[in-house]
């Protein structure tokens, strides 16, 4: 049998790693991994037990005593055959997507002990390899030595549509003006910030899906993997 590989995809906000990520690991039975799921779920326990004020501040001290309480995990959803997030054995697929979680995950995403516990997490789940995971840092910090690694983006504008339609698709309420200027600040933060953050790893693939479709997309990066495989 051959063997099996690891795969980074990271990339900006809302460029549809995570679509081309989960479909390439359903087409070659490879186990998928959302890391920004994670720094979503983090972000809704310090939401949901008041380490983050109103205003967005961080009690860091009583974060930091907490991060232990905090497991996340992946159960494959067998209605729409993609993996849903839980938080502590509690199903957080929605509430993880919404804009009040994506105004607050990039600040609690750049704090050094929330990114060593998460990076933790990651390397466990991916130590047999044969894992498909996306994110922002997982070719450069979390599996530097991944045999395969695309780096994704597209314009903002681009971008910005997709998730504001994907959030409308879901009934939630959204705001285009909203929506692209939370991505254009996350990409600031996210690239910033001191602890791994987003940039293209020197051996990553660079793919612009601007103008592809999904199919297209999908088509593109198996031709990759087949191309890395073989
Ligand atoms: O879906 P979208 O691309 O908008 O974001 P996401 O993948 O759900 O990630 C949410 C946030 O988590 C990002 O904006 C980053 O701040 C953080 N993140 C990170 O720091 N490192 C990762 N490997 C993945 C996400």
């Amino acid at each position: 049998m051959k063997k099996k590989i690891t795969i980074a995809v990271d990339g900006h906000s809302s460029c549809g790693k995570s679509t081309m990520a989960k479909d390439l690991a359903r087409a070659i039975g490879y186990i998928y991994v959302d890391s920004g799921a994670m720094y979503r779920c983090c972000t809704l326990f310090a939401m949901q037990n008041g380490i983050i004020a109103a205003d967005g501040s961080i009690n860091e001290e009583e974060f930091k005593r907490r991060m232990p309480e905090i497991q996340v995990s992946f159960k494959l959803n067998e209605d729409t055959g993609r993996p849903d997030t839980y938080l502590n054995g509690v199903c957080v697929e929605k509430d993880i997507r919404t804009m009040e979680v994506s105004a607050h995950v990039s600040p609690v995403a750049a704090l050094p002990f929330v990114r060593a516990a998460m990076t933790a997490q990651q390397q466990a789940m991916g130590r047999e390899g044969g894992i498909v995971m996306d994110g922002r840092d997982i070719g450069t910090a979390v599996f530097p030595d991944a045999e395969m690694k695309v780096f994704v983006t597209a314009s903002d504008e681009i971008r910005a549509q997709r998730r504001y339609d994907e959030l409308v698709a879901k009934g939630q309420q959204a705001d285009f003006d909203e929506v692209l200027s939370n991505l254009r600040e996350r990409d600031r933060i996210d690239s910033t910030r001191e602890v791994a953050p987003l940039r293209q790893a020197d051996d990553a693939i660079v793919l612009d899906n601007s103008h592809m479709t999904i199919p297209e997309q999908n088509q593109w990066l198996l031709k990759q993997f087949h191309k890395k495989t073989e």
